[in-house]
């Protein structure tokens, strides 16, 4: 059991031993781990802490203006926004293989950091929102017998070639005690309590090449799932995203043929996929209501032209995997 005030205190305190004068730099993936890390250095060392917000284009509706508006607008932490989806995208062109795309995107990024670190030449420490379970995970690797599956790309991490100390004042936390620390140093409820995003973020829910066009269609479609999953609340005041671990809309790039008004439409699929589970090591697909998924199928194919179809994957993990790349 933990005093939150008291565990505050002592954690700021050992920041500021720690870095001292120096100056400290942070990728803030918009993620619970590096916002919550973001939060507690700022409230050591205020502006001796600079954060880097990479955009790759492929992150979800408006993540952009959300993370500008709480760090930068709300808690006056002084963000430096890049907007790399050109260099991205480039990047991406012609490139299919789900593996090969995360290979690009995770060096792109590290590259677009580096580029954007270098300019900061008074910083001597790298934050980063490392906790418990990430320190656990790490030791294991390189066992033997390890079979992967998807090379997990974070892009919260980032290599030695730095040259910049390491910060990770959340290393000793579990999610759940990240998520305490996050509301008490005054986070959102709704951004502390997000499903989990993976670094390549929608470059493994375009299947095969990713594409801008396809990127801001998907972005759409996948706003709206998640605002019906949160407001669709039971009696109990729990709603269906609270009730689901993780649930995101797949671009797929086949069109089908459909009927609008009366004219013949020839567009594509968006599948949506909700799972509940303890470890993501295994999931099951959510039951959500038929009410609802009917409303959602409706809200997108009626607003985002380009979609003619939506399907629900109710696959289950093993055999799927939670992401369809
Ligand atoms: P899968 O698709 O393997 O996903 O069942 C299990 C969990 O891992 C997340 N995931 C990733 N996270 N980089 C990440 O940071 C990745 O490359 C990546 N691939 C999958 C996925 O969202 C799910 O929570």
């Amino acid at each position: 059991d933990w005093n939150m005030p008291d565990y505050i205190s002592e954690a700021v305190e050992a920041i500021r031993k720690q870095v001292g004068d120096q100056e400290v730099i942070l990728g803030l993936s918009g993620g619970v781990d590096s916002s919550v890390a973001a939060a507690l250095i700022h409230r050591a060392i205020g502006d001796q802490l600079t954060c880097v917000f990479v955009d790759h284009g492929l992150l979800r509706l408006d993540e952009g203006k959300m993370v500008m508006n709480m760090f930068a607008k709300n808690l006056g932490v002084k963000v430096i926004h890049v907007d790399a989806t050109s260099q991205f995208m480039g990047k991406l062109a012609g490139v299919t293989d789900p593996e090969a795309k995360r290979k690009i995107i995770g060096a792109e990024f590290v590259e677009v950091f580096h580029a954007e670190s270098d300019k900061l030449k008074n910083a001597k420490w790298l934050a980063q929102g490392t906790i418990y379970p990430d320190v656990i995970e790490s030791a294991g690797k390189g066992k033997k017998g390890a079979h992967t599956i998807k090379s997990h790309h974070n892009v919260g991490g980032l290599p030695e070639t730095l040259n910049l100390k390491l910060l990770e004042p959340l290393r000793e936390l579990f999610k759940d005690e990240v998520r305490e620390l996050g509301v008490a140093l005054g986070l959102p409820h709704d951004m502390v309590y997000r499903h989990p995003f993976p670094g390549p973020g929608l470059g493994v829910r375009i299947l095969g090449e990713v594409k801008k066009e396809f990127a801001d269609l998907l972005r759409r479609a996948d706003a709206i799932f998640i605002e019906e999953l949160r407001n669709c609340v039971d009696e109990e005041g729990r709603s269906w995203y609270d009730k689901t671990s993780q649930a995101f809309a797949v671009f797929l790039p086949v069109k089908s043929v459909g009927v609008m008004g009366d004219g013949r439409t020839y567009e594509y699929v968006v599948a949506l996929r909700a799972v509940q589970t303890q470890d993501f090591m295994t999931a099951h697909w959510a039951h959500l209501p038929h009410e609802l998924l009917g409303k959602v199928s409706n809200r997108i194919i009626n607003e985002v032209r380009g979609i003619n179809r939506v399907v629900y994957d109710i696959s289950g993990k093993p055999p799927a995997t939670i992401e369809w790349e």
